[in-house]
């Protein structure tokens, strides 16, 4: 923490604000969902994907390549988010495109995600079960795919009435075919024009001041930027990787930075406090 006292201050307000004035916003991939597990690396919502139910090798190689150029840009803390975005969207756009070559099959996601080694992190249905008995808005704000967000949550059965997501969604022709995405990509560094997008449909949310934000990337810190009427907000941020390159720029940005931390220990101790 780079201010304890503000985090404590901060925390005491929303304990007297208490459950109807809070809202959380969270990132996916690497934040909900867990970065490692048992020292392997777990698959983005994108990278549940490389499976042969749905992908050819060709492609999944393609993929896996992009991933070894794009990520480390993603990632590198000597770049400015100005250098990283247009780096940003010709990964998404490339990979959005072999996707669709692919002629994915609405049928075969629920399977896919079944068969990957995706997992939520440590102590993720104590937090997703309390938003929901609190009667919380979780807002999952991801720039990963929706559809397959959705189907990880739906089968870890934490995708509960109080949960909405803002994401990439798949658009299946009538025969169920992947033919497109729909609406305006999101990247991780475009959350803000996101959240500014989506802000109206989310009214009931423009209502409750306090936000509690998760997220792994710099580029979350924006997510809560479409929240009009902000009184008190506290931020948790993951680092999970390239941690001493980072760190700095993180404790600079986030209330509370856990390093290499897959569980959920720390946010279901502020919500077990202020809810
Ligand atoms: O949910 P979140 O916003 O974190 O999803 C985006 C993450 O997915 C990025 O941090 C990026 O590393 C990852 N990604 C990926 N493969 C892609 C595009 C993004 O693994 N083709
Ligand atoms: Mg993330």
């Amino acid at each position: 923490m780079r201010d304890r006292s503000r985090v404590e201050e901060t925390i005491q307000a929303m304990q007297r604000a208490g459950p109807d004035a809070l809202q959380v916003i969270s990132d996916f991939d690497m934040t909900l969902s867990r970065f490692a597990h048992n020292g392997k690396r777990c698959p983005t919502t994108h990278n549940i994907l490389d499976n042969d139910l749905l992908i050819n090798d060709a492609c999944k190689k393609m993929i896996r390549q992009l991933l070894n150029t794009y990520y480390p840009i993603e990632i590198d803390a000597t770049r400015t988010v100005e250098e990283k975005l247009p780096h940003m969207v010709e990964w998404w756009t490339s990979v959005h495109e072999l996707l669709i070559q692919q002629k994915i099959r609405r049928d075969l996601l629920a399977q896919a995600v079944k068969q990957s080694s995706a997992m939520l992190r440590e102590g993720y249905k104590v937090f997703f079960d309390r938003l929901q008995e609190q009667q919380v808005p979780l807002l999952i704000f991801s720039a990963g795919l929706g559809d397959i967000l959705e189907e990880v949550i739906r089968q870890n059965h934490v995708f509960h009435p109080n949960v909405h997501v803002i994401s990439n969604y798949m658009d299946f022709d009538q025969s169920g075919v992947l033919r497109a995405f729909k609406g305006q990509l999101i990247h991780t560094f475009n959350k803000r024009e996101g959240a500014l997008l989506h802000a109206a449909h989310f009214r009931e949310l423009q209502e409750r001041p306090n936000v509690l934000l998760l997220g792994d990337s710099l580029g979350d810190l924006t997510m809560a930027d479409g929240v009009a009427h902000t009184q008190h907000a506290l931020t948790i941020g993951f680092l999970n990787d390239q941690v001493e390159e980072r760190k700095e720029s993180f404790v600079n940005s986030y209330d509370i930075v856990l390093v290499k931390d897959e569980t959920m220990d720390v946010p279901n101790a502020i919500l077990n406090y202020i809810t």
